[in-house]
This record gives C-alpha cells, structure tokens and sequence, in this order.
C-alpha cells in the first residue's frame, strides 16, 4: 500500500485510550505529582520526541514551582538498540546535581532506554531521580526500572498517536490506538535504522 494514500486515521485498527481517557488519567497522575513535589522546586525532565504531547499536557496541571528540561537521544543501530545504548544529541540546559529531578517518559517498552537514561542522570547525583511514564508495557520489560507514576499499560503491540510515532507519522493523533498491522510491516527507509527522536 502506496503510505500516500492512507489517511491519518485509518492508520489504526483499534483505540486503545480516547482524549478524555487520557485527559482524566493525567489530572489524576498531576494531583498526586503536585501533592509529592509541593516543596521541593523538581526538575520535569523529558526525551525528545515521543513525550512532547504528554509533557504539555501535563504540565499544565502541575501547579508547583517547578523547571523543564529535555534531553534528545537518536539509536546508533539496530544492534546498539538492542543493547540500550543510545547517543545523546542534545543534552540538559540545566544542572541537576542535588536537585529533584521527575523523568517524564510517553511509553516504556523493554526498558533498555530509559535504564541507559537513568545511568546517565544519576551519575550527575541529583537529589532524587523518579519516573512518571504516560504508557507501560510491562510484558516487554528486559531489565526491571523503577517507576513511581504510571498512566496506562499498553498490549504487546505497536501503537500510534499522541506524541507516538511509526517512521515519525502519527505522532498528531490525539488519541491512542493500535498500528494496522499492514502498515506496521510495510518495508520503511533508512531513517528506521537511525531513527531520531525517540
Ligand atoms: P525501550 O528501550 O524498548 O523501552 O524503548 C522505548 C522507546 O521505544 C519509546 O520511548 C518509544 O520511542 C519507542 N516505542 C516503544 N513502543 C512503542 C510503540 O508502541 N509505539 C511507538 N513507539 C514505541
Ligand atoms: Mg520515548
């Protein structure tokens, strides 16, 4: 199938979480956070792309002083993928040392990433270093992470929408739903293979 010819929408076969699911959910993840963090000036600290929607929206809830940062990492291979290891090509504006710093995540898969993430913050020795993910595939976990805010749990399969992407499409759908499986197998280009912007 020619990918010009699919419409956003029809690229999934199944809503998994509508906009009011996840707009409920993230108030309710934002009540506990403001409650957690009320004095302690945290850091909200994401990666660049896949979290940008989630990161907005939950923002906007949080309504303690607070600072935002984000880190940008692209996957040297599929090799180097498979082993967590990941190349930080924008790292934080902000120093974290001694400071509260809330990794905010859009979706865990095996975890390789975020444990290679977490290595890299902690060695800066912030004050505290938690997880808050908007999605969680648990069946997947390769290496047991702590996470301290979850949104959802996620089926073992590949879904789009709401800062998710397939080959960087999708990421605008403001819902989240399951990839066609004709689409997920279609041969992609090369920029799967160096894909920016997790
Ligand atoms: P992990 O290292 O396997 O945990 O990979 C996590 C990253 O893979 C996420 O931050 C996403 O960028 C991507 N990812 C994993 N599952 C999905 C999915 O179902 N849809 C879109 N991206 C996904
Ligand atoms: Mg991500």
């Amino acid at each position: 199938m020619d990918k010009s010819e699919i419409k956003l929408h029809d690229a999934i076969s199944h809503i998994l979480f509508t906009e009011d699911q996840i707009k409920n959910r993230i108030f309710e993840l934002a009540e506990t956070i403001n409650e957690d963090y009320k004095h302690k000036y945290p850091i909200f600290v994401g990666v660049l792309k896949g979290v940008f929607i989630f990161m907005a929206d939950l923002l906007r809830k949080i309504d303690i002083e607070c600072e935002v940062d984000f880190l940008a990492i692209s996957n040297y291979s599929n090799g180097a993928r498979k082993r967590g290891v990941v190349r930080l090509v924008k790292d934080l504006d902000i120093p974290i040392e001694g400071r509260h710093v809330l990794f905010i995540e859009d979706v865990i898969d095996t975890g390789l990433t975020l444990n290679y993430i977490l290595r890299n913050l902690q060695e800066r020795s912030p004050a505290s270093l938690e997880v808050c993910t908007l999605f969680d595939k648990p069946t997947r976990r390769l290496i047991e992470l702590p996470i301290l805010y979850k949104g959802f749990d996620l089926p073992d399969k590949f879904v789009i929408g709401y800062g998710l992407d397939y080959n960087e499409q999708y990421r605008n759908i403001p819902y989240v739903g399951i990839l066609k499986a004709e689409i997920f197998q279609q041969p992609v280009g090369n920029s799967i293979k160096l894909k920016q912007g997790l």
